[in-house]
């Protein structure tokens, strides 16, 4: 597999769509076999592709730290480590308990039948644009109290802020950053103009209730409060998005899937979880050692950047058995595909309730469901955000 040095994020690309997509999980089967802690010299940068080794760093929060450099205005939770990421997780952790979720369910379901309802009456539909892309958008965009109509700057700001180069080259690095730079500037104005307006008409929504939290008798500035929004967005879109077209590639891999599915409805909660962990759609995690740290022989230097690749973690024949077939009702499916310990994803039980409940819903409504003959894949170019950018299908009611 081809690797390339392009900068902190975005060291790793995958030159071909067919690499990405397919190559990927080949490449990362052949260094869990031949070398499974590597160091890449240039970058000082580790990447680890054994589960056992991933869980044990993402669990050892003292030596392995979740900062990283800050390109733009304040750190989220994402990459603060405690004191203070357990202070602010702990602001919005109530919002996003399952209790509290179920709240918008009704919500959710009417949002995700009004979508099918659309997609109904055409041939072709695309999972992506029709579906699995406005929901995740719509219902974050409910929670945290800002208009649906702003969907398409979301959709541009996120996009961005996940996008990987369109070629390994430092230009191309470049041009990508300075993208980066302008759509978070545009994002931390329009979150700024919010918080002023709310400020003066709160309402029962995640920005008020930042607006009006305190820790130790201190209220967060505007800027903490814009990168939360900026994080929720961004955290809970494209991810979403991409659990539901990767599991329904996984499902229509093979034809007898779908209709399993359709006869045995309680599959729906596994498959999804079948379908995070057989293509995850984060692939890799980062962290920065903040100690010396030997794991099996190998010396992790204090200062060294590791990429824990969750997504070959998931394929670990020593965790998962018959770790390459999608096993659409696999039970037990320890996936580390929400992280795992302190960073483990605020947003897990919404996005599980969105895969659910579009899952009951297609396969309700279609009766058959088929990647066209003339399918092209276009995964998108990131090596970190694994997902395809159109999934377009054919579907009889
Ligand atoms: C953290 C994946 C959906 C909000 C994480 C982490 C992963 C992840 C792997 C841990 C990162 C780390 O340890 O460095 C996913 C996947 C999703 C998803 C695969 C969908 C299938 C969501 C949604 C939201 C969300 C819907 C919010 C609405 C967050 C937040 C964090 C996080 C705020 C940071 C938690 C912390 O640092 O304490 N997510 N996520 N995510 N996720 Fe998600």
């Amino acid at each position: 597999m081809k690797q390339k040095t392009v900068g902190f994020f975005s060291r790793h690309t995958f030159s071909t769509s067919e690499e990405n997509w397919n190559g990927r999980f080949e490449w990362y089967e052949k260094m869990r076999k031949a070398s499974p802690i590597t160091y890449n010299e240039e970058e000082k940068c580790w990447d680890i592709f054994l589960y056992e080794d991933i869980e044990a760093i993402i669990k050892n929060k003292e030596i392995f730290s979740s900062q990283r450099p800050v390109q733009q205005g304040e750190p989220n939770i994402l990459s603060l480590d405690p004191p203070r990421h357990t202070q602010l997780r702990s602001l919005v952790s109530k919002a996003f308990t399952p209790r509290e979720l179920n709240l918008w369910k009704p919500r959710i379901e009417q949002i995700t039948e009004n979508l099918i309802d659309d997609m109904k009456g055409k041939a072709t539909f695309d999972l992506i644009k029709d579906l699995a892309y406005p929901l995740p958008v719509m219902v974050i965009a409910d929670i945290l109290g800002v208009p649906e109509e702003d969907m398409g700057d979301f959709k541009r700001w996120s996009d961005l802020l996940v996008a990987g180069p369109e070629d390994p080259t430092e230009e191309a690095l470049q041009r990508l950053q300075k993208l980066r730079t302008q759509s978070i500037t545009e994002m931390d104005t329009y979150f700024e103009e919010i918080i002023k307006y709310k400020r003066t008409h709160p309402k029962e929504d995640i920005i008020s209730i930042l607006i009006d939290a305190e820790i130790e008798g201190q209220k967060l500035t505007d800027g903490e409060i814009v990168s939360f929004c900026r994080l929720l967005l961004a955290a809970g879109n494209e991810t979403t998005t991409n659990l539901i077209g990767n599991t329904m590639y996984g499902l229509l891999e093979e034809p007898s899937h779908y209709q399993e599915l359709q006869q045995n409805p309680e599959y729906i909660t596994l498959a999804i979880e079948e379908g995070l962990r057989y293509r995850s759609p984060v692939q890799a995690l980062h962290r920065i050692a903040k100690e010396d740290k030997e794991i099996k022989g190998q010396n992790i230097r204090k200062g060294d950047s590791v990429t824990l690749w969750i997504g070959s973690a998931n394929r670990d024949e020593n965790k998962f058995e018959n770790a390459n077939h999608f096993i659409i009702n696999r039970k037990p499916n320890p996936h580390l595909s929400f992280g795992k310990g302190i960073h483990f994803c605020l947003g897990a039980p919404l996005a599980r309730m969105e895969g659910q409940i579009a899952f009951e819903q297609l396969t309700k409504k279609f009766s058959k469901i088929c990647i066209p003959h003339n399918f092209e894949l276009l995964p998108i170019q990131s090596a970190f955000v694994f997902g395809l950018k159109e999934f377009p299908l054919e579907g009889q009611e």
